[in-house]
């Protein structure tokens, strides 16, 4: 067997099938581009299921890959198993070899057989086929063909041998290889009752693609057949590494060794370092290729992925409180292992790693109380001799609602314990939620269907605003029309200088005009290749096959070109400003602005937005040439053009490029003509639209030169207001706000001096009681926390004395009351403060020379107020 290590094996596939005539073709992003059916791509066919299928021709009809793949959510699951298994993984990669319509089974067959046996040097009596039980072509073409050892082929059904990548699309029969780790290892051939073990394990599935599977599942007979293979990586580096786990193979080894470090722990073998090495790539390539942690949809599928990773790590004793969180730290090793293969881990990795570490830092203030509560109910669960069952829906939906536990992390542990939870109980606790999250990870395409009005639409608004074309198809309500006279139409020519929405740019609005008719273009949409009007009959009518003279309105697009142009700017700029992990999350050009969404975590500063638009300024007055150019994709990656997230592109792409490298981009938008031309760039917003993802808006040209006059329209109002000098506004506002605050305290002070200020008045109010003085007052309006300094003067100002003062503030009513020494022994101001509370709905408390009380009836007052002579009056000794 040939030793390799992994980088040298990729390169051995990739180069062994360059020689057979296929094409080498990148791996694709891990969000699958334009495919609404997937929630990851799962296998190296995805990038070519229109291919597979003969809907789309590519310049070659044979390709090769490796692909970056997840199967952890929807229909190809591996979750569940990572950990407990040798072989499965979230994250893995996939060796491929591809047909479209070209080769058939016997050439896959024996490419397949040579690139094992002749060119890594497998011994081929340690290989088992096995093809589906109704393919004697396929079993014929083994034992004739390549002359394979019958006793070594099985024949197997459809659960088997028979491979869909989802619920439609490109699928059929298939043969397996597999490879025979030895007898030390458990297991027995495919087929047998222990083929699920690990000795013998499938290494390569060769799909013979004859179907497309329709919505109705039903199965379509392609054309002609095509080939879609896959051979899993990890599995086939054990092999030439002489193991049998696939987490024993360097690359994985070289993972848990650092995992372990940093939990301090030494057991090499410990299943939970497994998942985290797993989970750690997964985690890692899912945030490079753009997913965020959520909950909902691709989000929430990552989310639990890294939680899970959290929990080994809680297992193996990482406290989740600890001063250093762990699993951002698995980033780098991740990427020191795979970014030779995937520079995307590299340039992703600050972004990969502060989005880690924020996950842990947030699950870290549940996860330990969680884990008591669940380990208690475990716990009871045994004690009662409950072995075996199940965990109740309710507590996991506490654990899931309270505490952040996905179900599955919940199921994982109560298996864990030989137990299990309770998933459908936890659904039906769900409800509301689970509506939420089934719509929001449906997937299920939303792109409207396709108008079929036309053909492919020659464009020529690149160059010219203005052109002669024929009206090829009408469409009003859905429906075809041979001629419309009034109202609103779809509209499709043969040629078009419009500019159909794309890439964030708002399609052109402007006219269609022939003699005696007259129609406003109010958009311009993309059907499939076809350019769609939506027009308003204003006069005449219009006929399919009628000439009509196309005008773009020019300012719009003319403003539009700058804003798009600055789009471009803005990207570039951001990236050298904050990083390369900035990537664009969607974009809005339209005539008035830009709006620019991006991946970034934190609010951006002052300082940041002027130095973003001290950078797009700079290259405006630069004013280099907006160049275009037109290359295939792969010489535009390889020239540095930014691709889009996700966006799909056709094999010649448009390179647009401008400040002598400052920007190189793919787009298919209109743009100015030289940087210059967008004489100013001003930034007008700047917020948060999600966890993650940050938003600015800015504007070009004359609507830049309107958003500063307009600030210095402000500036200069201000300036009047305060009579100062404009360049003395902050100054003069910065005293104004400090003098507004002192003035504030002031009139605060004044006030409670105003409310305590009559007591001269008051006292001269005060009856006589037979030796004493007794003054019962309702202050109107005054502020309560004036009143006992108020209660303090009078008494001291009537000698011999029993005070009680009231007000209401806000619908309650606040009370003291007090009492001159000499007279504590005959009466108390707790009584008569709770005398008059007890009618207003409150309660009071305090000393016998002082006490306080509230209430809440306002109205009661005057009576309750003007009942306390006659009970003071009781309460003293009756004159003998
Ligand atoms: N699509 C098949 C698989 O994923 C072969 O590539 O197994």
């Amino acid at each position: 067997m040939a030793a390799m290590d992994s980088n040298a094996l990729r390169r051995s596939f990739l180069d062994y099938f360059k020689g057979k005539g296929h094409t080498i073709v990148e791996s694709a992003p891990l969000v699958p581009a334009q495919d609404q059916t997937l929630l990851f791509t799962n296998a190296g066919m995805v990038q070519f299921k229109e291919a597979l299928a003969l809907r789309e021709t590519r310049s070659y009809a044979r390709a090769v890959s490796c692909q970056r793949c997840v199967r952890a959510g929807g229909k190809h699951n591996d979750l569940d198993n990572v950990g407990y298994t040798a072989r499965h993984h979230t994250f893995f990669e996939m060796l491929g070899n591809f047909s479209f319509g070209d080769y058939f089974k016997a050439e896959a067959i024996a490419y397949a057989h040579e690139y094992l046996t002749q060119v890594i040097g497998l011994p081929e009596e340690r290989l088992w086929v096995t093809v589906h039980d109704s393919d004697d072509e396929a079993e014929r073409i083994w034992t004739k063909d390549i002359g394979f050892d019958p006793a070594r082929i099985t024949r197997l059904g459809d659960a088997d041998n028979f491979w869909a990548m989802g619920e439609t699309g490109p699928c059929g029969p298939c043969s397996e290889i597999f490879w025979d780790h030895g007898p030390e290892v458990p297991g027995g051939p495919p087929g047998s009752p222990e083929a699920h073990q690990d000795r013998y394990i499938e290494l390569w599935n060769l799909v013979f693609t004859q179907y497309d599977k329709g919505e109705d599942g039903a199965l379509a007979p392609l054309a002609k057949a095509s080939v879609d293979t896959g051979m899993g990586f990890e599995r086939l580096a054990a092999v030439l590494e002489g193991v049998h786990d696939n987490y024993a193979i360097d690359l994985f080894q070289a993972l848990i060794s650092h995992a372990a470090g940093l939990l301090g722990t030494s057991d090499l073998q410990s299943p939970s370092l497994k998942v985290i090495a797993d989970h750690a790539r997964c985690a890692a390539f899912l945030i490079a290729d753009g997913v965020i942690p959520g909950n909902e949809g691709r989000g929430y599928v990552l989310r639990r992925i890294i939680r899970r990773a959290l929990r080994h790590g809680h297992k193996l004793g990482h406290k989740p409180d600890a001063a250093q969180p762990f699993f951002h730290q698995m980033a780098a090793a991740v990427a020191q292992q795979m970014s030779a293969a995937y520079p995307l881990l590299a340039k992703a990795g600050k972004q990969v790693e502060r989005l880690l570490r924020k996950e842990e830092e947030q699950f870290a203030l549940t996860l330990d109380q969680g884990m008591k509560v669940l380990d208690e109910a475990l716990k009871g669960m045994q004690g009662k001799g409950m072995e075996a069952k199940t965990l109740p829906g309710d507590l996991v939906f506490k654990l899931y609602d309270t505490y952040g536990f996905p179900a599955d992390l919940t199921a994982d542990i109560a298996r864990e314990r030989g137990m299990k939870a309770d998933l459908a109980g936890f659904d039906a606790a769900m409800d509301g939620q689970r509506t939420r999250a089934r719509a929001a990870s449906q997937f299920a395409s939303d792109a409207h269907a396709s108008l079929g009005l036309a053909a492919a639409t020659e464009f020529l608004g690149y160059d010219s605003l203005a052109a002669e074309a024929t009206v090829v198809a009408l469409l009003v309500d859905g429906k075809p029309r041979k001629s419309v006279k009034s109202g609103e139409a779809l509209l499709a020519l043969d040629r078009t200088p419009f500019y159909a929405e794309a890439g964030g740019q708002v399609g052109d609005a402007g006219s269609l005009k022939a003699k005696g008719l007259s129609l406003q273009v109010l958009d311009a949409q993309k059907d499939g290749e076809a350019i769609v009007h939506r027009v308003r009959v204003e006069k005449g009518e219009v006929s399919v096959g009628q000439k009509l003279q196309a005008q773009v309105a020019p300012e719009r697009r003319a403003a539009t070109r700058l804003n798009h142009t600055a789009t471009h700017l803005l990207h570039a700029a951001l990236r050298q400003t904050l990083g390369e992990h900035v990537t664009q999350r969607g974009s809005l050009v339209d005539a008035q602005r830009l709006r620019f969404d991006f991946s970034h975590f934190d609010p951006l500063t002052q300082e940041e937005v002027r130095r973003l638009e001290r950078l797009v300024n700079g290259q405006i007055r630069a004013n280099t040439e907006v160049q275009t150019a037109i290359m295939p994709l792969d010489a535009a990656k390889a020239a540095g053009a930014l691709a889009l997230f996700g966006e799909k592109y056709a094999e010649e792409v448009r390179v647009l490029s401008m400040g002598d490298g400052f920007s190189v981009e793919l787009c298919g938008g209109t743009h100015a003509s030289r940087t210059g031309d967008l004489g100013l760039f001003k930034i007008t917003l700047e917020q948060g639209v999600a966890s993650g993802v940050r938003r600015l808006e800015a504007v070009t040209g004359a609507a830049a030169l309107a958003a500063v006059e307009a600030a210095e329209d402000a500036l200069a109002a201000t300036a009047a207001s305060l009579k100062a000098d404009k360049s003395q506004v902050p100054e003069k506002a910065a005293a104004l706000a400090q003098q507004n605050r002192q003035l504030q305290k002031e009139v605060a002070a004044l006030g409670a001096q105003l409310a305590t200020g009559g007591a001269e008045d008051l006292a001269s109010k005060a009856q006589d009681l037979g030796g004493f003085k007794l003054l019962v007052h309702q202050m109107q309006g005054a502020d309560p926390k004036t009143l006992p300094d108020a209660l303090d003067r009078l008494k001291s100002k009537l000698g011999s004395a029993v005070v009680v003062l009231a007000t209401v503030s806000e619908g309650k009513v606040s009370l003291v009351a007090g009492v001159t020494k000499d007279l504590t022994d005959r009466l108390d101001a707790k009584d008569l403060v709770n005398h008059i509370a007890a009618q207003v709905g409150g309660k009071g408390g305090g000393r016998p020379d002082m006490a306080r009380a509230g209430g809440s009836n306002p109205k009661a007052l005057p009576k309750a107020l003007a009942s306390l002579p006659a009970h003071i009056t009781a309460q003293l000794p009756k004159p003998c």
